[in-house]
């Protein structure tokens, strides 16, 4: 979905030969996507297939119950320059997007394969209990949709916020100073940005200090990179949903929990990543850091889009690359502090952001989503992601907001 309204240029690329300096990647893909690159990239190899177990919606809608079933996973090696096109291909012919995740050596894909087969039983098992109705019952009133479209409204004014251009290392600057300034005075919230190797942005962390139990990490995620069009460095990427809207989420959070003084017994994670939209990078590499440093996370919660609302249903929890067990506890905390809201499930159906970066580690992750997958924002990754899409409110975004800030309380309590 990278390049919509690109098709035409899409098609006279097809066929062409990647660029002569070859740059050897790896990713994941599953078989569908697998079978369109394998037609054109006659250099890609497949190292590895797993069969990969899902739960998946019987059939898509509101009230559709969810069945286990199989989806085959192959680890390939291949040229980078074969990407873009991959991208392209994956929506045109199948109308739908990504497809794939890149991974920064063999051992890597081999690893993410692996563990997605391994039906993901996280290391963790938490106490999913909701016991916290105190602090979330007062806190929640706090959170305020005025301040959420603000900080997207800030984030949307870069030029864009691409992982490689100058615009994208300005907004990582403007978030983090930001998330300074919420953190002043409460030396148990610590801000810093993570520098990655292969690219300037960097990721945003906010850290809140746990008061007992402060090795065990929960963590809440959004991408703070964005993209469109050719992806040239001066593009205009306003990236609105995709995904200020999951920043703006966090911010607000961060703000709310920071004026109430709140201290977890846990350590609660805020990140804001960098290189989502070019086969979520950032998080790989921080999800992957973490495993080698047996960091002790007990759960993971993206948002990605919150602020266009495309059907009638309020909060999409996507059932793959997710954990089941606590997909339950995300839709428990829904049913206990926002009973007013209506669940839905459905699925991305490939490795669609960086919740699937933390899967593929072996932590549980959950990703609440605006809509429907057939309902989607069809303005993402075009100049035309602004506030303006979603009628310059942020009352969709709030309720993921909302959620969050339960889901914060209640896993970072304990
Ligand atoms: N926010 C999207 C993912 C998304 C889009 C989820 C539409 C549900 C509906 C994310 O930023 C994205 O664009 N992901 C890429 C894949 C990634 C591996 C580069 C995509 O979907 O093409
Ligand atoms: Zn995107």
């Amino acid at each position: 979905m990278r390049f919509t309204h690109h098709l035409a240029v899409a098609t006279l690329l097809l066929g062409s030969l990647p660029a002569l300096a070859a740059e050897t990647t790896w990713i994941t893909v599953g078989d569908t996507a697998w079978r369109l690159l394998a037609e054109r990239a006659t250099d890609a190899r497949v190292l590895s297939t797993r069969d990969v177990a899902v739960n998946v919606p019987r059939e898509r809608g509101p009230n559709a119950a969810l069945v286990r079933s199989s989806e085959r996973v192959h680890a390939v090696q291949l040229d980078a320059d074969w990407l873009p096109q991959l991208s392209n291909e994956v929506h045109e012919q199948l109308h739908r997007c990504g497809g794939f995740v890149r991974h920064d050596s063999l051992a890597e894909a081999l690893a993410v394969l692996h563990r997605l087969q391994g039906t993901a039983t996280p290391a963790l098992a938490p106490s999913y209990s909701i016991d916290d109705q105190t602090e979330v019952n007062a806190a929640l009133p706090l959170l305020q949709d005025s301040r959420i479209l603000s900080t997207i409204q800030t984030l949307s004014d870069f030029q864009n916020r691409l992982y490689n251009s100058s615009h994208g290392v300005a907004a990582s600057d403007w978030l983090a100073a930001e998330w300074k300034k919420l953190a002043t005075g409460k030396p148990w919230m610590r801000v810093s940005q993570v520098r990655h190797a292969d690219w300037p942005q960097k990721s945003v962390k906010l850290r809140i200090v746990g008061s007992g139990n402060a090795a065990q990490t929960v963590v809440l995620g959004a991408h703070l990179d964005s993209i469109a069009g050719n992806a040239n460095a001066n593009v205009r990427a306003p990236g609105a949903d995709d995904d200020a809207s999951g920043v703006a989420a966090l911010t607000e959070i961060i703000r709310v929990l920071a004026d109430r003084n709140y201290r977890p017994r846990r350590s609660i994670e805020f990140i804001a990543y960098a290189a989502e939209e070019v086969g979520l990078r950032g998080s790989q590499q921080i999800a992957t850091q973490y495993q080698r440093q047996a960091k002790a996370v007990v759960g993971v919660l993206q948002l990605d889009m919150t602020a266009f609302q495309g059907d009638l249903t309020d909060l999409w929890i996507y059932t793959d690359f997710t954990n089941a067990a606590q997909n339950q506890f995300v839709a428990d905390l829904a049913a206990a502090y926002l009973p007013q809201l209506s669940v839905a499930y459905d699925r991305c159906g490939y490795a669609c952001s960086d919740h699937a970066s933390w899967t593929g580690r072996g932590f549980a992750a959950s990703f609440p989503f605006e809509s429907g997958f057939n309902t989607y924002n069809r303005a993402i990754h075009t100049d035309r992601d602004t506030t303006t899409t979603f009628g310059n409110q942020a009352l969709h975004a709030l309720k993921f907001t909302q959620l969050g800030l339960a889901y914060a309380v209640e896993l970072g309590s304990d």
